[in-house]
């Protein structure tokens, strides 16, 4: 099919549409808390700040100066509370955001399904995979609304780009290669000399993410959000992985790599019905920004670029080895082999943007994707749906399968997806 901008309007419109807010059942605002005001917990709020139909009752935080920016972003009628367990039983929040460090959001999560609570749970969900399988049985148990902070599944681009895989207008997903990388260390300043006694203690707090007994480290703040696109997109989770990582830049006493680089293998159906097996390079690093967070989809009829701000769309030119000579039969196929061999193919792969021709640009105008994964829920709450954008299963198999990549490291070898 040619693709055209009509088409690309076309298909973005029907992917709006279904996310768009179906009219609300019962329309009091939906009573909202936040638990952890720190970095997310802050952006959270500031988006819920934006939402009709939320009002925001209470914010939490162990941690005074977080607790302060929240209840600044928050607004004067929201409560503040250090201690979760007073904030679930003084102000019975009908809906939950929770934006803690990794190793509390299973207990916090199921302390506010059990208070009776909806909940919203930051990515990744949890820090081990039995803690998803058993929080997801409570979820299913409870009828609660439950979503994982993954909130490219709200975004635009990547919706769009999603219905144009499953129609087909890649053909064939041959291969995908994705990577997260940065070029900074990720510490955050602590608020004390090194001398004071609150040192050590504000330095784990504030720096989680460096340690094993809080943190699953660059997978699970990053490629939680690009491997669960590639479930999304693939329609299942990888059968197994293979990766390798380690410390080798930033040696100052963290214990999480500061770079990894993984293989995994999806088993799918191709479109005669025989299985074949997709392989997904996926890598992050801390020390060179070049190819910043994006993922690159590779089909037999197109390749797709997408970032949260852009999607592009690359037509493949031809299948035919030879066709770039414009030789379409055997003799001169045969003839162009020793052309091949004596360098134009090098040439040819030497110049990529050559090949590629102009992308066609998803035309959908930049939205925000926190707020649009907030609004969904919000709505889902109302509507008592209880099958959010990023449920519970998605988030189990978020989980699992960026664990079994750390797993991998430590262990050496391929590791199978968790039964
Ligand atoms: N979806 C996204 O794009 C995105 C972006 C950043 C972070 N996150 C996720 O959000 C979560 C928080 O990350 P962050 O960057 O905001 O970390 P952070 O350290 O800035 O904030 C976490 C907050 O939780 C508080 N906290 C810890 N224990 C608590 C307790 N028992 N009760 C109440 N508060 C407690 C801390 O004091 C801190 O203020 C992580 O799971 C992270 O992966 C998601």
């Amino acid at each position: 099919m040619p693709i055209t901008r009509r088409t690309f309007l076309g298909t973005a419109g029907a992917a709006l549409a279904t996310g768009s807010l179906l009219q609300a059942a019962d329309d009091a605002p939906v009573r909202v808390a936040v638990i952890g005001t720190g970095g997310r917990g802050s952006d959270l709020i500031r988006a819920l700040t934006t939402i009709d139909g939320v009002e925001l009752v209470g914010v939490c935080d162990d941690y005074a100066p977080h607790l302060e920016q929240g209840a600044k972003y928050a607004g004067p009628q929201a409560k503040t509370f250090d201690d979760y367990r007073r904030l679930l039983d003084d102000l019975k929040p009908q809906a939950v955001v929770v934006a803690v460090p990794l190793y509390l959001h299973y207990k916090i999560a199921a302390d506010c399904l059990s208070a009776g609570c909806d909940v919203f749970l930051e990515k990744t969900m949890c820090y081990t995979v039995a803690e998803a399988r058993t929080l997801a049985a409570q979820v299913a148990e409870s009828k609660r609304v439950f979503q994982v902070g993954l909130q490219r599944r709200a975004n635009a681009i990547y919706k769009q780009a999603q219905a144009m895989i499953a129609a087909g207008m890649i053909g064939q997903v041959a291969s995908i290669k994705a990577q997260w990388h940065r070029n900074n260390s990720w510490r955050r300043p602590v608020p004390v000399p090194k001398t004071d006694a609150n040192w050590p203690r504000l330095e784990r707090k504030l720096n989680w993410r460096l340690y094993k007994a809080y943190s699953a480290g660059l997978m699970a703040e990053l490629g939680s959000h690009q491997m669960d696109v590639v479930n999304w997109f693939l329609g299942k989770h990888p059968k197994r992985v293979f990766a390798s990582g380690g410390i080798e830049y930033f040696r100052d006493g963290r214990e999480v790599y500061d770079n990894i680089s993984c293989l995994y293998e999806y088993e799918l159906n191709g479109a005669n019905g025989k299985p074949y097996t997709v392989r997904v390079n996926y890598t992050s690093i801390c020390n060179n920004a070049y190819e910043g967070a994006a993922e690159l989809i590779l089909g037999t009829k197109g390749s797709l670029y997408l970032t949260s701000a852009k999607g592009l769309l690359f037509q493949e030119k031809g299948t035919d080895v030879v066709s770039w000579e414009g030789n379409k039969d055997q003799q001169a196929a045969d003839a162009n082999a020793a052309i091949v061999t004596a360098g134009k193919t090098l040439k040819l792969s030497n110049d990529p943007w050559a090949h590629r021709g102009a992308p066609f640009e998803i035309d959908i105008a930049e939205g925000n994707d926190t707020r649009d994964e907030l609004v969904s829920f919000i709505d889902h709450v109302r509507r008592r749906d209880v099958k959010t954008i990023a449920d519970a299963a998605v988030g189990v198999d978020d989980c699992a399968t960026i664990l079994i990549a750390n797993q991998s490291v430590e262990m050496g070898g391929w590791v199978p997806f968790p039964n």
